[in-house]
């Protein structure tokens, strides 16, 4: 929703955020916000009360009831302690870290600041009205996932800002389109009851809109009600026949084909760490290196940047592209560039490091196969994103990104210049962040930690050559770490899903196409797929990927497809295209197993709330809370507790206002995971343990 919201009203979007005091606290790293993290894996699909946990030789992860080995002190899946009494002890972090290793060699958890307790208070969540305001407590919206997919769209730009690739013009058919050709984005409100407040209050209620912006405002809301009205007729439907079992799949051999066959396989790469790490130097000194940005180029912003007094942020400048991101010098939006390694195709998401942007992150983070966690190694500043008063965006960008099930990480120790390439700084921080991932979930075999310096081109795409550095560090570089990573894992073996981000059009495509990852399955020009929720058949016509057309794409590959002979109206962002054969569930009613995050007013048996489940995002209410999980078991513990509080983990029945295309988690995790939202925090993560009510489409 929001990335409409970016395409029509950029600037109102970034008016949102006014400078304020925080600012400058935040830097120091003096607040926190809520975050969110990823559950593991059911093998089942019963709840707790159902299956008592029985093995005595396994111990059963409390939330995501995948069950371990007893040599495994965290959930191998999700890397939820075994013991979650250790969430509560109150110590400090690096002592805390110490007794855990002592006690349990050096295991972790995946969700242990969501239970820890924190010195700064988290705003009041109120579940009232499930109202679809989505700013969070600074006023800031969120931004969703087509925020991102819009950069994959087709573009005579291969590097795109997702927040400066916009105009709003809109063409009869209601599809958002650029006057250069480029494509942008248009998304149904038919999943998405919220758009039509949402338009509103961005219209409405931010005096730092400019007036046209206000004044587009009405035109939006009745073109989506408009869409909205459109995609409801599903009479003239054809009939899904009967849904084969998913154990009857046989994927096509060309959906297994080696990936040798491709040049390079696609790797998503998310760089995030605290505000001010050097995340978008990083990255624009990265793609300088590699010759990706000319010299005319460079010199331009160099030039621009000293101008506004701003000259060590010139390479920043590369992603920073927005009037707003440069003036302040800050990250506000996902940006998006490519770059070829040895072995992959990277797609650089430089995410925002600001907590009021955590939104943002999310909405580039969650597509993220790997990630390079920037941390600034100077004095003061490690520690400030460690959280010396609170939770620092360096922990909370670990937390989120362990939670949408990244496992590789690249640790980029930079400003190694600032602390004179010393060996001992570079060991406090990795001993100190070390146990702090550990205790996310992070192996230490999948983190690679890199001294570099982003502003000096050292250790970069070239072996360290500052004498200092190179007295102690022999390692890879940034460029062959990144090389280095495993291969991201695809689910080419399960039936298609394609959960669609946006709505598009454009003349290569044509008028009915619509942008999203591939998360299982292949697909192909020429094949028929099913587009749920409205049952419709249609025919592959085109797929593009990367702004260049390709006749099949693979789980984990981004692309836009064209499609033929279904009315567009029946397409919906939030939906899915299937295998004809092996549709979605659609469903309305959920049983979640959930973790509450820190919040301070309790969840309570029929309030409402945001849900998010990969690009739906639907207004949903308790209907019931089936039982509270025991911290230390995992096991139910108390039947039909009346309300949840911060911290607790529980099995609940939500109620959904609109049937959502949704999987349980055990089938499909992307499609599985949930994100409880109010009043735009995120109150509790989940997972889809159970689809209670499947709509019969
Ligand atoms: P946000 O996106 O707003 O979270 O910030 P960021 O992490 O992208 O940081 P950015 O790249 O904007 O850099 C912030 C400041 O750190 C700038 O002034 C950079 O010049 C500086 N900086 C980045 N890398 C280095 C480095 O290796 N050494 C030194 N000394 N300064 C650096
Ligand atoms: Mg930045």
């Amino acid at each position: 929703m929001v990335g409409i919201l970016f395409l029509l009203f950029p600037r109102a979007l970034h008016g949102w955020y006014e400078p304020r005091l925080e600012d400058t606290c935040e830097r120091s790293g003096n607040h926190r916000d809520s975050s969110a993290t990823g559950l593991g894996i059911r093998d089942d699909n019963r709840s707790d009360l159902e299956k008592p946990f029985t093995d005595p030789g396994m111990w059963q992860c409390s939330i995501c009831a995948h069950e371990n080995d007893t040599s495994n002190l965290s959930c191998e899946l999700c890397g939820v302690l075994r013991d979650l009494s250790l969430y509560f002890n109150n110590i400090s972090e690096t002592e805390a870290g110490a007794k855990r290793r002592n006690k349990y060699s050096g295991v972790s958890v995946l969700a242990r600041s969501l239970f820890a307790p924190s010195s700064t208070k988290s705003k009041a969540i109120i579940f009232s009205d499930g109202s679809q305001d989505n700013r969070n407590a600074t006023g800031n919206k969120q931004a969703t996932m087509d925020a991102l997919h819009k950069t994959y769209m087709p573009s005579k730009k291969r590097h795109i800002n997702i927040a400066v690739q916009i105009k709003d013009s809109v063409d009869a058919t209601g599809k958002k389109m650029m006057d250069s050709g480029i494509l942008q984005t248009e998304k149904d409100t038919s999943m998405d009851p919220c758009t039509s407040a949402e338009v509103d209050k961005l219209g409405g209620t931010s005096s730092s809109v400019p007036s046209s912006n206000q004044q587009v405002t009405p035109i939006l809301d009745h073109e989506l009600q408009h869409l909205s009205l459109e995609s409801k007729p599903k009479s003239s439907k054809p009939k899904i026949k009967k849904p084969a079992s998913i154990s009857e799949y046989k994927p096509e051999p060309w959906m297994l084909q080696s990936e040798d066959q491709e040049i390079r396989r696609q790797l998503n790469l998310a760089i995030v760490g605290h505000v001010d790490s050097g995340k978008s130097t990083l990255c624009g000194r990265l793609l300088h290196a590699l010759g990706l940005i000319s010299k005319k180029q460079m010199h331009k912003y160099e030039k621009e940047a000293k101008e506004k007094g701003k000259g060590s942020f010139a390479y920043a400048w590369a992603m920073d592209d927005s009037t707003d991101e440069r003036e302040r010098g800050i990250t506000m939006t996902v940006a998006v560039k490519y770059f070829d390694t040895e072995k992959y195709h990277v797609v650089l998401l430089d995410s925002p490091g600001h907590k009021d942007f955590v939104p943002n992150m999310i909405s580039g983070a969650t597509q993220a196969d790997a990630a390079i966690l920037v941390v600034d190694a100077s004095v003061g500043s490690f520690e400030a994103g460690m959280g010396v008063n609170g939770i620092g965006q360096t922990k909370e960008h670990s937390q989120l990104i362990r939670s949408f099930g990244v496992e590789n990480l690249i640790v980029a120790v930079n400003k190694m210049d600032m602390v004179e390439h010393s060996k001992d700084r570079f060991n406090f921080v990795k001993l100190q962040l070390g146990i702090f991932l550990r205790s996310c979930g992070f192996k230490d075999s999948s983190i690679t930690w890199v001294p570099l310096s982003a502003m000096a081109n050292e250790n970069l795409v070239t072996a360290a050559s500052d004498s200092r550095l190179l007295s102690w560090y022999n390692g890879n570089c940034l460029l062959k770490s990144i090389d280095s990573l495993p291969p991201p894992h695809r689910d080419v073996s399960r039936p298609l899903r394609l959960p669609i981000c946006d709505i598009i059009a454009s003349i290569t495509l044509g008028q009915v196409a619509v942008c999203g990852k591939v998360e299982a399955g292949g697909i192909r020009t020429g094949s028929k797929v099913l587009v749920m929720p409205s049952g419709d058949l249609a025919t592959v016509k085109t797929i593009e990927r990367d702004s260049s057309s390709c006749n099949l794409a693979r789980a984990g590959d981004n692309i836009a497809v064209g499609l033929q002979g279904l009315d567009p109206g029946h397409l919906v962002s939030g939906g899915v295209i299937c295998h004809p054969d092996f549709p979605v569930h659609v469903a309305s009613r959920l049983e979640l197993k959930i973790l509450v995050l820190e919040i301070t007013t309790p969840i309570l048996v029929g309030l409402q709330f945001e849900l998010h489940i990969h690009h739906a995002r639907v207004s949903a209410s308790l209907v019931k809370i089936l039982s509270l999980l025991d911290q230390k078991t995992g096991k139910a513990s108390k039947k039909m507790p009346r309300l949840l509080t911060a911290r607790q983990a529980a099995v609940v029945d939500v109620k959904l206002d609109k049937e959502v295309c949704v999987e349980e988690f055990s089938a499909l995790k992307a499609l599985g995971r949930a994100f409880l939202r109010s009043g735009g925090n995120t109150v509790a993560v989940g997972i889809v343990t159970r689809i209670l009510d499947e709509a019969k489409v």
